[in-house]
């Protein structure tokens, strides 16, 4: 069994803010309980859910710490009872219900993948938290196949890059829209077939023109608001929904007459509550699907930038920006 410190650094939430209400506090090192294992992380995924966190809007589950981060890579280094297939000196990623902002952070073994081949500790922490979710939601709930028409918004989010290339890598055809020129070439270089700039173009009259108005099967969509209706009218008949998140809010008033005559189903969830056994069944489609197109070269992380550990204040601004392509990641300086 290695040997660790006592106490680690970690970054705290001083109050509900902006990004500078984040900064390096002494934490003891937690112990890894049940089921669990404890990993000397590398580096931390930054993700759109931590944002929200900072501000106040997203409360750990209970039990989870309330240092932010939802995803990490590292080194295992200590086991709780009872662990499976994980051992210590594996280099590991890891989808966490918090705590990755930290020198070293607790997960349960189920949610813990090894290290893609040919990957490093800060692409690999890129990985978790995006394609659990994409996986959870556009393949096990809303069903895509081969063959099939795709939208996600959002196409150069650490989510849409996921799911622009899962989507091509799994045959379908895929549509996105972005917010500018250079997102847009970001997401043609991704795979994406049909990339729509909304602030130049209408997607809904853009996706009836591409497809003779058949519509898009599945949408994996992250704005909400006045996309709820939108969604609708550029969806296939029968077509399947799936609700992420509420960036441009919630939606007040929606035509459901729409839903009806399409035969849609519009669903949603979040990963981050849900229960030990879901993620681990998660985690095994990865590794057997996913993992091997990543080792291929097939699909990888898209990284946008890389921060220290104490500078996660400067990684929340550049997610606020707005002007990133892909993922931030938090480095820790630790030996991968
Ligand atoms: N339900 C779940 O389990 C789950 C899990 C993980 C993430 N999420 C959600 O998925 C979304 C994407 O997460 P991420 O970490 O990939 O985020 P991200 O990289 O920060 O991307 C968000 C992107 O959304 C677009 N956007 C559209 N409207 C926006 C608005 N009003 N405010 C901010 N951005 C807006 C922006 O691109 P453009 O400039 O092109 O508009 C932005 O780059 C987040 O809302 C997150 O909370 C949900």
């Amino acid at each position: 069994m290695s040997e660790h410190p006592r106490m680690m650094t970690a970054i705290g939430i001083a109050s509900p803010g902006g990004p500078d209400v984040l900064a390096p506090e002494e934490r003891p090192v937690p112990a890894a309980g049940e089921g669990e294992v404890l990993i000397r992380v590398a580096a931390a995924g930054v993700n759109r859910p931590d944002v929200l966190q900072r501000r106040g809007h997203y409360p750990p589950p209970p039990g989870a710490p309330d240092i932010p981060g939802l995803e990490v890579s590292g080194t295992v280094v200590a086991l709780g009872p009872h662990v499976d297939g994980v051992a210590v000196g594996d280099a590991v990623c890891a989808l966490v219900p918090g705590g990755g902002y930290a020198e070293y952070v607790v997960a349960h073994a189920g949610s813990v993948l090894p290290v893609p081949e040919g990957l490093s500790m800060e692409e690999a922490a890129a990985l978790p938290e995006t394609f659990f979710t994409v996986w959870t939601n556009v393949f096990d709930r809303v069903g895509l196949t081969a063959g099939e028409r795709f939208l996600v918004h959002g196409g150069t989010s650490g989510i849409g890059t996921t799911a622009i290339q899962l989507a091509k890598a799994f045959g379908a055809e895929v549509f996105t829209t972005v917010g500018s020129a250079e997102k847009a070439e970001a997401a043609r270089r991704l795979g994406a077939d049909h990339v729509i700039n909304y602030n130049e173009a209408d997607f809904v009259s853009e996706i009836l023109a591409i497809t003779d108005k058949a519509g898009v099967h599945v949408i994996l969509d992250m704005v909400g608001g006045d996309y709820v209706e939108r969604n609708w009218k550029v969806a296939a008949v029968e077509g399947r929904i799936c609700q992420i998140a509420t960036l441009n809010g919630v939606s007040e008033n929606v035509n459901f007459s729409r839903l009806m005559v399409k035969r849609l189903i519009h669903t949603g969830s979040t990963l981050r509550p849900r229960d030990n056994a879901f993620k681990a069944a998660i985690a095994a489609r990865l590794k057997e699907k996913v993992w091997p197109l990543i080792a291929a070269g097939t699909v990888r992380p898209v990284m946008d930038s890389t921060y220290p550990l104490a500078r996660a204040a400067e990684a929340h601004a550049r997610m606020e920006s707005s002007g990133h392509i892909g993922k931030i990641v938090l480095v820790t300086g630790a030996a991968a």
